[in-house]
Formats: C-alpha cells, sequence, structure tokens
C-alpha cells in the first residue's frame, strides 16, 4: 500500500513538473494559465483515479469522469478569466509603450492592477517622465541657443547693411562690430566646451600646483573690470596651499565666477576669493556684496541658459555656471552657491586636496 502511495505520488509529482516545463513554450499568458489550471486538476485526480482503480479496482465510473470533467472545465475557465485580465493590463503598458516609441512623450502607463504590474507600471512611467525632462531641457537648450546666436547676427547683418548703403562710415561701426564679433566667439566657445564637458571628451591635464599663484592670475585679468565697476577686488590665499588640477580649467572657473560677482556689484562694493584648506579637501569662495540671490537662484543657477532675469540687456548667456560646474565635477569637486547672512551672493566649489 504504502509503496504504491510512494509510487503514485511521485509520478504525479515528476508529471507535474515536466508538464509545467513544456507549458513555459505556451505562446500566451492565457495558454499558459489555462494548462497550469488544468495540470493542477487533472493530475491529483489522476492520482486519485489510479490508485482507486489499483486498491478497490474501481472502473471508470461516469460519475467520476463528470466530476472529473466538470472540475477541469471549471478551472480552465477561471484560469482564463483571471489571464484575461493580466493580458488586459500588460496590453495597457505595452501600448503606453508604443506610444512614447512613437514619439508621444507624455504618454503614461494607467497604475494599479496585480503588484508586479503595477511596479512594472510605475517604472515604466518613471523612465517616461525622465525622458520627457531630457527632451524638453534640449528643446530649451536649442531654442536659447539659436536664439543668443541670432541677436549678434542680427546686429552684425544690420550695421554691415548700414555701411554698404553708406548710411555710416566703417570707422563709426568697427568698435562695435568687434564687440559683436567678440560675443559670437565667446557663446560659440563656451557651447563647445559645454558640449565637450557633455560628450565626456574633456581631458583633464592634471598637475599639482599652488593655488597662490592662478588666483593671482585671474585677479589681474579682471582688474580692469573691477576698477572700472568701482568695485573691490581682493584674495586670500595660503601661498603652501596646493591642489591636483588642469590650471587653464582652475582658471575659467574662478574667471566665471568672478565676472558674475562683478557684474552682480554695485560700484563701492566688494568681491573677495577666498581659499581654506579643509580636512580631505579645499573650500574656494567668491563672496560678493552684492544684490544676492533669488530665491529660486541657488536650485537653478547651475543649468544651463538659466539667469535670474532674461529680460536684463548686458547680461551674459547663462552659460558661466553651467561650464564651471561641468568642469568642477570633471576635477571630482562641487559647487553650490547661496546667499552671505550679511548680504550678497557667495558661490562655493571644492576641489579634492594634493
Ligand atoms: N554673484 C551673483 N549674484 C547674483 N546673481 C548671480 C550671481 N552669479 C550668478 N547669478 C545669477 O545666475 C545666473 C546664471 O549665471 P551664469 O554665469 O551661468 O550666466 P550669466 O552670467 O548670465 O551669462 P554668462 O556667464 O554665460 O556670460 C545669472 O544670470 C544671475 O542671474
Ligand atoms: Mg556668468
Amino acid at each position: 500500500m504504502i509503496q504504491l502511495a510512494l509510487v503514485v505520488a511521485a509520478g504525479s509529482l515528476v508529471s507535474g513538473l515536466v508538464l509545467a516545463f513544456l507549458l513555459r513554450r505556451a505562446p500566451t499568458v492565457s495558454a499558459q494559465l489555462a494548462g497550469l489550471a488544468l495540470i493542477a486538476v487533472c493530475v491529483p485526480l489522476a492520482a486519485v483515479l489510479l490508485s482507486g482503480w489499483v486498491m478497490f479496482h474501481m472502473g471508470a465510473d461516469v460519475k467520476i469522469l463528470a466530476v472529473a470533467a466538470g472540475s477541469a472545465t471549471a478551472a480552465v475557465f477561471a484560469a482564463l478569466v483571471l489571464a484575461r485580465s493580466i493580458s488586459a493590463s500588460l496590453r495597457r503598458v505595452g501600448a503606453a509603450s508604443q506610444s512614447l516609441a512613437a514619439g508621444e512623450l507624455s504618454a503614461r502607463a494607467p497604475a494599479g492592477g496585480a503588484k508586479e504590474i503595477a511596479e512594472l507600471a510605475a517604472s515604466f512611467n518613471a523612465m517616461a517622465a525622465g525622458l520627457e525632462q531630457l527632451f524638453d531641457a534640449r528643446r530649451e537648450l536649442v531654442a536659447w541657443a539659436s536664439h543668443d546666436l541670432r541677436a549678434p547676427i542680427a546686429s552684425l547683418q544690420a550695421m554691415l547693411e548700414a555701411i554698404e548703403d553708406g548710411l555710416v562710415s566703417a570707422e563709426d561701426y568697427l568698435p562695435t562690430l568687434r564687440e559683436q564679433v567678440r560675443t559670437l566667439s565667446m557663446l560659440v566657445d563656451d557651447l563647445f566646451e559645454l558640449a565637450r564637458i557633455d560628450a565626456g571628451a574633456l581631458t583633464l591635464e592634471l598637475r599639482r600646483m599652488p593655488i597662490a599663484p592662478l588666483v593671482a592670475s585671474a585677479l589681474r585679468l579682471l582688474r580692469p573690470e573691477a576698477d572700472a565697476r568701482g568695485v573691490a577686488l581682493s584674495a586670500e590665499v595660503d601661498d603652501e596651499v596646493e591642489a591636483e588640477l588642469a590650471p587653464d580649467k582652475f582658471e575659467r572657473v574662478l574667471f566665471n565666477l568672478v565676472t558674475n560677482a562683478l557684474r552682480h556689484t554695485p560700484s563701492d562694493g566688494s568681491v573677495a576669493i577666498r581659499v581654506e584648506r579643509r580636512a580631505s579637501d579645499l573650500l574656494l569662495r567668491v563672496e560678493d556684496s552684492g544684490e544676492g540671490l533669488p530665491v529660486e537662484a541657488p536650485a537653478r543657477m547651475f543649468e544651463r541658459f538659466w539667469r535670474a532675469d532674461r529680460a536684463r540687456s548686458g547680461s551674459g548667456a547663462g552659460l558661466g555656471l553651467a561650464i564651471a560646474r561641468g568642469l568642477v565635477e570633471a576635477h571630482g569637486g562641487r559647487i553650490w552657491a547661496e546667499n552671505r547672512p550679511q548680504g550678497g551672493a557667495c558661490v562655493s566649489f571644492t576641489l579634492p586636496a594634493a
């Protein structure tokens, strides 16, 4: 008796496993679930019938066959209903992904359904939201870049036409022409630098060197502008402080930060560069006594083309801080901005100590 029970149990187990394995080849979720229901009903039923036939010599009773057919039908029916709802939820996620692939970036999969499918829909939606944000940012970038390139080109064109028509003499317009060409070439340089940062094509020739001479050279470069604006420009840096950096990129960062500080500080104000050696890195700060930062600025000012006041003429393209962030991060540092308690802004960045 016991042996028979063991043989039947082992036989059911093996045949159940083999059938389940074969079921994985069924082409649809509905077919797999219906097959699973059939296995779940038929394998135990077959085991009971086999045991009954061997032990009690029961024949193929019509009642037993009817019960078997009835329960198998009920199980397949229930499985098909369940499969329908599962495949409907999967189809909804599939439809959303097809819309996304066709370029409809606002397509989202409906939430709800079984936990796994709801999780699939949620991660699909997170991916779609990320893509949409990225595309919006790219679109804005192209719109702003072409706007900022168009303005100096239009002005160059107008001036050249005026000279051609003999309305003005070339000499009168030469300084303005040169200024517009300079603006244009700075903008193109900035866009090129950003593109290199984005592409990861930035090659930093890192050298261990003292900071003081680099700060002094940036100050020399910016002193005329500070004097013209009547702003006191100073630096506090220890001669011994060293860092591992690419000198040209470091100067570029400092130049961008100090240019901003000068631009936003009224005459009689001051701009100071401070360098502090900390346990594991160097902290560099550019502080000004200017107008300070609007509330949303610290979170947004490192984005490309972001300016607090887009309407203000004479301000730059909004690329300086985006470039500074790219260069600082390429050195393994961090950059951020805040308002000083005593008024004015402070933009700080770190560099790994040498
Ligand atoms: N020291 C500061 N004080 C107040 N606002 C600042 C300061 N530095 C930056 N900002 C704000 O952050 C914005 C972005 O600065 P960013 O250097 O990226 O661009 P920009 O100076 O306008 O143009 P660009 O640097 O391309 O010539 C500025 O337009 C300004 O609104
Ligand atoms: Mg700037």
